[in-house]
């Protein structure tokens, strides 16, 4: 369980590799005062990465990293975080999966939206292999990250029903419409709020 140190904030970091819409949703929440979180970093393996706009729109320090060296970066990575005196991670839409090693440097402290009903549909290509095997329902999870991919303990999850004419793009955005509220919903759960 993370323990909330008083009136302070915990110091978070977000990693993302895309559009950042969870990303956005979860600076949204850290704003409001019930938030148990604040954002004081975002970290992405993409230079490109839309995402990273909400940066500079939310005054936020952000860096990227190429991951090609993997064990050399995450070193990096632990560094800036103790730099900025990260205590917890919120992974959003980051592709790359991090080491046994990272994460027993913050273990119990990793969190991570996945785009499926876990643990049904772990790794990529979530909404087409739902829609491929017709499922009646699919949703999200907020779930704790350990060294398995997508296995974690389950925090909390949303379901949705999938629609006769569902395509993956529709299904993508009704999923996503739930994650921006889900993420906080679990953060909130977590601190016991
Ligand atoms: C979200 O649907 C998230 O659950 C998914 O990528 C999307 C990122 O959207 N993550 C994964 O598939 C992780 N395996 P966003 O960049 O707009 O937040």
């Amino acid at each position: 369980m993370v323990k909330s140190t008083g009136y302070k904030k915990i110091k978070t970091a977000v990693f993302i590799s895309g559009t950042g819409s969870n990303l956005k949703s979860l600076i949204k929440f850290s704003k409001t005062k019930k938030s148990p979180i604040s954002i004081d970093l975002i970290i992405s393996n993409n230079s490109k990465a839309k995402g990273l706009k909400h940066a500079k729109l939310n005054k936020i320090k952000k860096k990227v990293f190429n991951f090609k060296k993997k064990h050399k970066i995450e070193n990096q990575i632990l560094s800036v975080l103790k730099e900025h005196e990260i205590k917890m991670i919120c992974l959003a839409g980051f592709m790359k999966i991090l080491s046994k090693y990272f994460i027993s440097r913050f273990r119990g402290k990793i969190l991570n939206i996945h785009p499926s009903l876990l643990p049904k549909y772990k790794g990529l290509n979530t909404h087409e292999r739902v829609l491929n095997n017709n499922e009646k329902y699919s949703g999200c999870t907020v779930h704790f990250v350990n060294s398995k991919l997508d296995s974690g303990r389950i925090i909390l999850q949303k379901k949705v029903k999938i629609s006769k004419k569902e395509t993956k793009n529709s299904l993508a955005k009704k999923v996503l419409f739930q994650e921006h509220k889900l993420y906080a919903k679990a953060i909130l759960k977590i601190f016991n709020h």
